[in-house]
């Protein structure tokens, strides 16, 4: 499988409903940022805003919040529709679990309404009890992705935890870039190191609309085919995040192993460099 414009992969984390969140933030934007997904190979897009689980307490000001989202997604899908007809574009939430026993039962949280719902920990941190919230959520029949678990301060360290989601019922979404290095050396090991135990469920984008990011670096792909072959890759990218919106479970992916730590801090010092050049820009 070679990355170019015609492999019609899912992505189901991104943070592309206008204005809503500190992701894209008007019309042109999405349409710019759905633009360069096309190029990626990525034909539905699952966006995914934040949404802070705790809003659930207060009726009245999580209408609020989904009215507002549902009006911007509905904007920018019609947006879509006329510019990329190929593209699906598709909802759902990250749910911020600040709240102990999450209601995830308005199936607006949900990925496209499925049993799936894409969930993250505070600040990038990890509170105590984590897999009793796991087992909450399966316990009221919903099936938690816990975001980027590699992207979590400590994760190094913590080497046992993925192993407990997994085994409390949640599935793993890994950020592409994380395998790039994009967001520091520690999240990058991490990574490589839950796709070599075989617990990724997901490879996804988590994009935000930036405007000169490169969503999948080819480096990287080639990288992640030398090392997975294509079958990790085509379950990771394809299978497993198109089995959401059929509202079943991923299927098994195996293991991936790791290039060199020497090598993975070469590439993430090369890939850090052109992420301050993009700020900069
Ligand atoms: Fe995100």
């Amino acid at each position: 499988m070679t990355l170019d414009d015609s492999m019609s992969l899912v992505d189901i984390h991104s943070h592309l409903v206008p204005g809503v969140d500190d992701g894209a933030r008007h019309v042109p934007g999405v349409l710019n940022a759905i633009e360069r997904m096309t190029h990626a190979g990525i034909r539905r897009v699952v966006t995914t805003p934040h949404i802070d689980a705790s809003l659930v307490l207060t009726p009245e000001r999580l209408e609020a919040r989904l009215d507002g989202v549902t009006q911007a997604w509905e904007q920018a899908r019609s947006a879509i529709r006329e510019e990329f007809p190929e593209v699906e574009y598709l909802r759902g939430h990250e749910v911020l679990i600040d709240i102990p026993e999450p209601d995830l039962s308005d199936s607006r949280l949900r990925l496209t309404g499925t049993s799936f719902v894409l969930i993250e920990w505070p600040r990038l941190q990890v509170p105590p009890g984590t897999p009793r919230v796991v087992r909450h959520i399966c316990d009221q029949g919903y099936r938690p992705i816990i975001a980027h678990p590699e992207r979590y301060a400590g994760m190094m360290h913590k080497t046992e935890l993925p192993h407990q989601w997994k085994e409390a019922g949640a599935r793993l979404q890994v950020n592409y870039g994380s395998l790039a290095g994009r967001y520091g050396s520690e999240a990058q090991a991490v990574a490589w190191r839950i796709l070599g135990l075989g617990l990724a469920d997901y490879l996804a984008s988590d994009f935000h609309g930036q405007s000169r990011l490169k969503i999948y670096k080819k480096e990287t792909w080639a990288e992640l085919e030398e090392r997975g072959g294509q079958e990790a890759l085509d379950l990771l990218f394809r299978v497993n995040p198109a089995r959401v919106l059929e509202d079943v479970e991923p299927l098994p992916v195996p293991a991936v192993s790791a290039p060199s730590p020497l090598l993975q801090r070469l590439r993430g010092m090369i890939v850090r460099r052109e992420r301050s050049m993009e700020r900069q820009g």
